[in-house]
């Protein structure tokens, strides 16, 4: 097998990745505006590879009820895609007999980077497994190929949030930045439970940018000027400023059309429950919402979005040494 090292007893090989949440700025970041991203760890893909003794490679994926041989898979399904991408780079011409198993507890299509999430957990764990060590640059820039590939013009803020697993503040097509967190504070997170592909708002913003493209760059322009506040007050810990720009931006979302009657909904709820602020997080149309809240209130809040029809909540604290649960 192509320039594979001698593996020794090594038979199992394990890489997680997180999901995440888009602060500020999501499909303004598109048009090459910043915006922020933090991982969220509560929710995580893990990938596992085993030798198998029968030819060829198996993949099990549950969460998307995928159990196959690679063989039988098109060459383009995202899953194939990132395995074949990664024997190219690995220089592996002749298939290793293996057993992949991804499991993930982030929900398809609900704007915690899933996909990316898939993606990158596999090319580490397939890297390693093939003792081929990859950097982060190299793993993102596979990542971000897999998801231009599915996703049409993806920023790639996912792939980038999610391979660092830090903060970042980002601008499409520049070196990643990172951003400190003067002072930790408290998101509740919030499943509209409604799966929308990112791929589909991403079109349909682009269509109403082409249609009126005036408007459209006032949109960016303004959520731009909110993400770059919002770094500003998270660096420098004044986070009771975030709310109003969360209502801000997700005001913006719907000019920009891409919330949805659940995800206001559940922004109003927030609100009403005491939330500082509340936007919907992600491509939109579906998926999740976040809220700042005072850390005493997460609870509270989370019991609103509930009762306002979120599947499912989750309590993440930012901070400076990293996202815990709460
Ligand atoms: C998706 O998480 C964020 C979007 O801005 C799309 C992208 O940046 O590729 C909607």
């Amino acid at each position: 097998m192509g320039n594979r090292r001698t593996r020794n007893l090594l038979s199992l090989v394990k890489a997680s990745a997180p999901g995440k949440i888009i602060l500020f700025g999501e499909h303004a970041v598109v048009y090459n505006r910043p915006a922020l991203a933090v991982p969220v760890t509560q929710v995580h893909v893990d990938v596992e590879i085993l030798d198998s003794p029968r030819v060829g490679i198996l993949i099990h994926s549950p969460g998307i009820d995928l159990h196959a041989e690679l063989n039988s898979l098109s060459s383009a399904h995202p899953i194939a895609l990132v395995i074949l991408k990664v024997f190219k780079l690995c220089g592996i011409s002749q298939t290793p007999d293996l057993a992949i198993n991804i499991l993930s507890t982030i929900p398809v299509a609900s704007g915690l980077g899933s996909g990316a999430a898939v993606s990158v957990a596999l090319i580490r764990a397939l890297s390693s497994y093939l003792l081929h060590s990859l950097s982060d640059n190299e793993i993102n820039s596979l990542a971000f190929e897999v998801e231009k590939l599915h996703h049409g013009t993806p920023s790639g803020i996912d792939n980038t949030v999610i391979t660092y697993n830090k903060p970042v503040y980002f601008i499409k097509g520049q070196p990643i930045e990172t951003f400190k967190v003067g002072r930790s504070f408290t998101i509740v997170i919030g499943d509209t439970g409604i799966s929308a592909l990112t791929k589909e708002s991403v079109g349909d913003v682009r269509s109403l940018w082409l249609r009126d493209t005036v408007s459209f760059e006032n949109y960016f322009n303004e959520i731009a000027q909110i993400a770059l506040i919002g770094r500003r007050s998270i660096e420098s810990g004044k986070t009771e400023l975030l709310g109003e720009l969360m209502d801000q931006n997700h005001a913006l979302l719907q000019n920009l059309t891409v919330s949805s009657p659940e995800l206001d909904k559940l922004v109003e709820a927030a609100r009403t429950a005491g939330a500082l602020g509340a936007k919907l997080s992600g491509g939109g149309r579906g998926g999740n919402m976040i809220a700042l809240v005072e850390q005493a209130k997460a609870e509270s809040v989370a019991d609103a979005l509930i009762s306002a029809g979120a599947k499912r909540t989750i309590i993440t604290e930012i901070s400076q040494e990293g996202m815990s649960q709460g």
